[in-house]
């Protein structure tokens, strides 16, 4: 059993950003500058942007957050939207979601330049995706793209098997993995909230990418012997023993299923950081592609 190692593998694509902004730096061209918006207090959001801020720092980039009140209009985020898609310093930036619940979160993404859209949420993004042309990727899905790739992976015929079917990661993922492309080239299953006996389709999985957001769902009977298991989930979980009074589990079983795979994802430190590095991925592509 190998443990995919997200946090090394994220810093290791890191240094290599960092290296490209240095040489762009050198040639005279810009410095890429991502800009989050993020909306109310949610603590878990608050710490997401934060990491994305941390990163974008740590490669040289120029970042900005936007902290908009937790009332904020709908009309006024569309605003605050706006200017960043007329302001020629920054090259992509995201809305952190989830929104506040009054909002209407497609109208918001609809909103959001495609050029800038560096989440890869837009419409247009998301159709460039689907007919395989050049377009920003959700980080997400791209993370776990690039972490198969780094390890060698194999994919090509196997059967891959996606829980959850949400925009941002389960159905770009299912998406992806049956492209013709070096990662790709699966038999994909997509498999969600209205499965009937879930166990027997991940059973049949060879990869298993598991984004469901319900802690320890996939237990070891559940899989087979020797798949490849990409836990996407971040749960928080009571903890009394914990400073924070929480602990950060997945939506596997980690512990009874490691033994069982031939490689998986920890959690916290599998898919997490390498989200945050795609969307650094993106970030200079949106660079490249639209200043240079
Ligand atoms: N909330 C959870 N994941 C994401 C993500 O990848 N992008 C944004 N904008 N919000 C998120």
């Amino acid at each position: 059993m190998t443990i995919l190692d997200g946090k090394n593998t994220a810093l290791l694509i890191q240094d290599e950003i960092a290296q490209e902004v240095q040489t762009r730096i050198q040639a005279g061209k810009k410095k890429p500058h991502l800009a989050a918006i993020l909306v109310g207090n949610d603590t878990p959001s608050q710490t997401y942007v934060n990491g994305k801020v941390e990163a974008c720092k740590r490669v040289g980039f120029d970042s900005t957050l936007i902290h908009l009140d937790e009332n904020i209009s709908e009309e006024n985020l569309l605003l605050e939207i706006q200017k960043l898609n007329e302001n020629p310093q920054i090259d992509g930036f995201i809305v952190q979601l989830p929104l506040p619940k009054y909002i209407n979160v497609d109208n918001v993404i609809k909103h959001i330049h495609p050029d800038k859209d560096v989440d890869g949420f837009h419409p247009e993004n998301v159709g460039k995706m689907n007919k395989n042309q050049p377009c920003y990727i959700s980080a997400t899905p791209l993370g776990i793209l690039k972490l198969l790739e780094k390890y060698e992976i194999q994919t090509s015929g196997k059967h891959c098997v996606v829980v959850g079917r949400s925009q941002i990661v389960g159905s770009p993922m299912s998406i992806l993995m049956a492209r013709n492309e070096k990662i790709g080239n699966c038999t994909v299953t997509l498999c969600h909230s209205k499965t009937p006996n879930l166990a027997e389709f991940t059973m049949q999985a060879d990869i298993l990418v598991v984004a469901i957001g319900i802690p320890n769902l996939i237990t070891k009977d559940m899989v087979k012997e020797g798949a490849i298991v990409i836990d996407v989930g971040i749960n928080r979980v009571e903890d009394a023993t914990k400073k924070q009074g929480f602990r950060l589990v997945g939506d596997v079983d980690y512990t009874e299923t490691a033994p069982k795979c031939s490689f998986i994802t920890p959690v916290p430190g599998g898919v997490g950081p390498m989200t945050i590095t795609a969307l650094l991925y993106n970030t200079l592509l949106a660079c490249k592609w639209h200043k240079d």
